[in-house]
């Protein structure tokens, strides 16, 4: 029997997409243990979500180190440690250096709540209610070099409404569809039914260079 894919959770805040991640685990259908939980930010609500769920939460905290590629080399300790086959981003803001990336290439994928390429950064869901987008919608990709520019696995989308603001757009946003794509990924993670490529990712053997859209799978 194959072992249960192991994954690492990096988190900076509340933690609803770890949640997600948490309770897709506990389903008996699904071959995935998250083994450790990390945040950079100290009292981060998604850690005590983590301790709930008898997963070992640690905290590295970023304004202690002097560089960024001093933090990342203590992160990657962390990880390596948690002898981490997938590395998942939740909601964790920190830039990663190049040579962090390079270390877990195409075993490390994050969330992004916007269309991407649309809207790559922060103020995701301001920059769509000022460009006057009808819809909005959060992308799991590949992590790269460039920032939220990854081979993009899977997307969702949702409406826009007219009297949107941004609060009220990101929660519609986590609602439908992140705390739907996160899971579907993570399940074909521990399925083993999804690979990266040299361009775009392998989707059940079969390459593709376009994202997989949650209302066709
Ligand atoms: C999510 O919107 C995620 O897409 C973004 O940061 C937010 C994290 O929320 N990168 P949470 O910590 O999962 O609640």
């Amino acid at each position: 029997m194959r072992k249960p894919l192991r994954v690492v959770v990096l988190i900076s805040g509340t933690g609803r997409n770890l949640q997600a991640l948490i309770d897709t685990c506990a389903d008996d259908d699904v071959d995935a243990q998250i083994v450790g939980v990390i945040s950079n930010r100290p009292g981060a609500a998604g850690l005590q979500r983590a301790t709930d769920a008898g997963i070992p939460a640690t905290t590295i905290d970023h304004t202690e180190f002097e560089s960024r590629a001093a933090f990342d080399i203590a992160l990657a300790a962390a990880i390596e440690q948690f002898e981490a086959d997938v590395i998942l981003l939740a909601g964790f803001m920190r830039i990663l250096t190049p040579d962090f990336i390079a270390q877990f290439a195409g075993r490390m994928l994050n969330i992004h709540p916007s269309l991407l390429p649309k809207y790559r950064g922060l103020n995701t869901y301001a920059r769509a209610i000022e460009a006057g987008d009808t819809e909005a919608g959060a992308s799991v990709h590949f992590v790269t070099a460039e920032l939220d520019g990854g081979p993009v696995v899977l997307q969702g989308r949702c409406p826009v409404q007219a009297d949107d603001t941004p609060e009220i757009l990101a929660e519609r946003v986590m609602r439908e569809v992140e705390l739907r794509i996160y899971p579907q990924v993570l399940r074909w993670l521990a399925q083993g039914r999804l690979q990266p490529a040299a361009r775009g990712f392998l989707f059940d053997g079969v390459e593709h260079l376009a994202p997989l859209q949650v209302e066709a799978v």
